[in-house]
């Protein structure tokens, strides 16, 4: 015979323990003419019984019905399924620590986090690190904190030697140029890459050009062609960012924006850029958008990814009209402004495929190229022409 206090110590539990125990009917204590309480060897057995089957997961309640019955497999299959749950959660839960901690990828998950916190996101890794011009392009691009840098390299190798970054082409930057009220004298154009529109800008006005990017390799390209005499010396190179541009309100009477203003994202382009624009300024951004009501699967899952901001022309038009701006011309590019942008791509990237084997940058270029190929007309890129 055990006194509580001897059996709880046995087994390793308290005594409020046992006395749940005795409660719930899984022992059976005496009571001595002291007062004491006394357990037999048998329910200290059956303790260690319940103990082993607990040690599966199971409840007190489901310990006693498997103790006292045939062994409930339902109930059993039912903790096995929990079970492999937790565990699963678990793994994922230690998969995530470890790629936080710079070992494994974090693509799904900085794509969860942009889509539902995407200001959160973006401050969480500046404090990671990453000044604006990388975290916007962790965003957009390589989305894997961990595999930032090797994809960037990889990615401005491939466009390094491509004038354009972007589909367009002169005639429809000039088509477009053509739609506004009058010419402009001060422009600042926003995203200009290698600054294929800004010598159409240039030779198609007699205005000052002030041209941004934040590409320290464009801007230098572009210096180069001014001074080699490429390029209008009415052009002003600025390494910036749209952002946060450095340039007092109503300083120009254009803002030319050619596939750019999604990087920080077309509605607080169309808010935070307005204060540069002159009185009757005129705002005018090209930007992907869906052309039809109902876009196939893979278009949708690929473009929900890579460009989440994507929505139907006729609402981005709505959306320019709330922030303000009076619709002046809209038109959709045409099959040679992509061809302009793709071909020269693809032609680079079988160029390097042997080089870069296994680049996850070259595989990204690759399926994009390929949603061009089978779905382009069910999106497209949109010239918008605004007026303040
Ligand atoms: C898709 S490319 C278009 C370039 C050019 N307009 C063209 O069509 O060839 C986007 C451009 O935006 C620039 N960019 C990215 N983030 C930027 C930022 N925060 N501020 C200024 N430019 C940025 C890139 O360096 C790149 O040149």
């Amino acid at each position: 015979m055990y006194r509580i206090s001897e059996l709880a110590s046995k087994v390793g539990l308290s005594r409020t323990a046992i006395l749940y125990y005795e409660k719930q009917q899984l022992i059976k204590g005496k009571r001595l003419d002291n007062g004491y309480r006394v357990y037999s060897d048998k329910d200290l057995q059956r303790i260690r019984l319940i103990q082993q089957l607990q040690a599966g997961g199971l409840s007190l309640k489901e310990c006693k019905a498997c103790v006292e019955e045939k062994i409930d497999r339902v109930t059993l299959n039912k903790r096995l399924r929990i079970l492999d749950d937790e565990i699963k959660h678990k793994q994922e839960a230690r998969k995530l620590l470890n790629a936080l901690l710079g070992d494994g990828d974090l693509k799904v998950w900085h794509e969860t986090v942009d889509k539902i916190a995407p200001d959160a996101h973006l401050h969480w890794l500046f404090k990671q690190g990453f000044d604006e011009k990388e975290a916007l392009r962790l965003k957009w691009l390589t989305k894997d904190m961990n595999k930032h840098d090797e994809y960037m390299a990889d990615f401005m190798k491939v466009f390094s030697t491509l004038e354009r970054w972007g589909p367009g082409s002169q005639s429809e930057t000039k088509k477009a140029l053509s739609s506004l009220p009058q010419l402009p004298k001060n422009i600042l154009e926003i995203g200009c890459g290698k600054g294929i529109a800004t010598n159409v800008l240039a030779q198609n006005t007699t205005a000052n050009i002030t041209t941004v990017d934040n590409e320290e390799s464009a801007i230098a390209y572009i210096n180069d062609k001014i001074a080699s005499g490429d390029l209008s010396s009415r052009v002003t190179p600025v390494c910036a960012s749209m952002t946060e541009l450095p340039f007092a309100d109503k300083s120009f009477d254009l803002i030319w924006s050619e596939a750019s203003a999604y990087i920080m994202g077309v509605s607080k382009a169309l808010t935070q850029w307005k204060a540069l624009l002159s009185d009757d300024g005129i705002l005018m951004i090209s930007d992907l958008v869906w052309l039809t009501p109902n876009p196939s699967d893979a278009a949708v899952e690929f473009w929900n990814k890579n460009y989440p901001d994507i929505v139907h022309v006729n609402t981005r038009i709505k959306q320019m009209q709330d922030a303000g701006y009076e619709i002046v011309e809209s038109f959709t590019l045409s099959e040679q402004a992509w061809e302009n942008y793709c071909l020269p791509l693809k032609n680079r990237v079988e160029e390097l495929q042997h080089e870069m084997q296994g680049s996850q940058a070259l595989q990204d270029i690759h399926h994009e190229l390929d949603i061009y190929n089978q779905f382009l007309g069910e999106f497209g890129y949109q010239m918008f022409i605004l007026k303040k």
